[in-house]
């Protein structure tokens, strides 16, 4: 049997075992999806140990995931561009060139560690796939403010960018971070010479001035609705006709999903499809196989 893990600190609510249970079932694959706690500063040895065990990859967690894309030898677009790894896996995806004759590694890993680790960011993927597949909002053409600079931004920029998005506008309450990652996704951009949607950031208390060309999209990717916090906006930006999705997911509305709707929201969004569907898109480059991730959205959402 195929084993697999998800990896973080802490890691007693992950979801992930239970969704990949159920993708397993469904798709009859003979594999088991465990939950590890790795200590803070334990991250490379647990992944070493377990890879060392037989496990074919593994899923990363908080905090965990720049540490990933450091421990992965080889990564994706999504990952390089993020800095940040949320999927790792032995050797490289169905359909890659084949893997070089393994050998002892002269990069200072040590010989316990497995020498070709693929990594990936399902994150953008995954949050692009409940937008369009799930929720039906088409993103080609439509303007976006994204809220927040951290990781849950990170990986989603080149994603929304790469789906056609006419205007991404990145905002913090640090703003160094909202410039930073703009122009790294700037930077990426230009050198492979792609579209030129339009691209930019601005401190959270400096948003006063968005109201005048109002967005089709706002998505919440701060970590605030865990403190039953909200990120201070004018609550201008707020509209009938547009959407909001916050990254975050409850039984009830977020802190920001209820904010959204007193200023007006009709049309509102939380994250467990995005959790469904990144995981969902790991499945599928471990496994070669792609899961019907709708009954398991529902299975999802009647526990929450
Ligand atoms: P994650 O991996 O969940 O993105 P993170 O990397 O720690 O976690 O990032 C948290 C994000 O939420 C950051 O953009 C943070 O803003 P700062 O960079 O200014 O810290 C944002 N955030 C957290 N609480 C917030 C709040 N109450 N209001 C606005 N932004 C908040």
């Amino acid at each position: 049997m195929d084993m697999y893990a998800v990896i973080g600190h802490p890691i007693a609510h992950s979801k992930s075992p239970k969704i990949h249970a159920m993708f397993a079932q469904q798709t009859r694959q003979d594999m088991e999806y465990l939950a590890l706690q790795a200590p803070l500063d334990g991250f490379r040895q647990t992944v070493s140990d377990f890879f060392a065990k037989g496990g074919k990859g593994v899923n990363v967690t908080v905090p965990f995931k720049e540490q990933a894309r450091a421990f992965a030898t080889e990564c994706s677009l999504e990952a390089e561009y993020s800095g940040a790894v949320n999927t790792l896996m032995i050797g490289r995806p169905a359909g890659s060139a084949s893997l070089p004759t393994p050998g002892r590694s002269a990069d200072g890993r040590r010989e316990s560690e497995p020498r070709f680790t693929y990594g990936h960011n399902t994150d953008g993927e995954g949050l692009v796939a409940d937008l369009q597949t799930n929720i039906g909002f088409r993103l080609a053409g439509q303007s976006v403010l994204l809220v927040g600079a951290g990781g849950a931004a990170k990986g989603c920029l080149h994603p929304l960018l790469e789906a056609g998005v006419s205007r991404l506008t990145v905002t913090n309450r640090s703003p160094s971070k909202a410039f930073a990652l703009v122009s790294m996704a700037a930077e990426n951009r230009k050198s492979r010479r792609a579209d030129d949607s339009v691209l930019d950031a601005c401190a959270l208390a400096d948003t006063a001035h968005l109201t005048m060309r109002p967005y089709d999209l706002i998505i919440n990717a701060t970590s605030a609705s865990l403190q039953a916090d909200v990120p201070d906006l004018p609550v201008e930006l707020v509209r009938a006709d547009q959407l909001i999705y916050d990254m975050m997911y409850s039984h009830d509305d977020t802190a920001f999903i209820t904010w959204c709707k007193r200023h007006g929201a009709t049309h509102c969004a939380d994250g467990i499809g995005m959790l469904v569907e990144q995981a969902a898109a790991a499945f599928r480059l471990w496994r070669g196989v792609v899961p019907d991730t709708a009954p398991v959205l529902e299975a999802l959402r009647k526990g929450l």
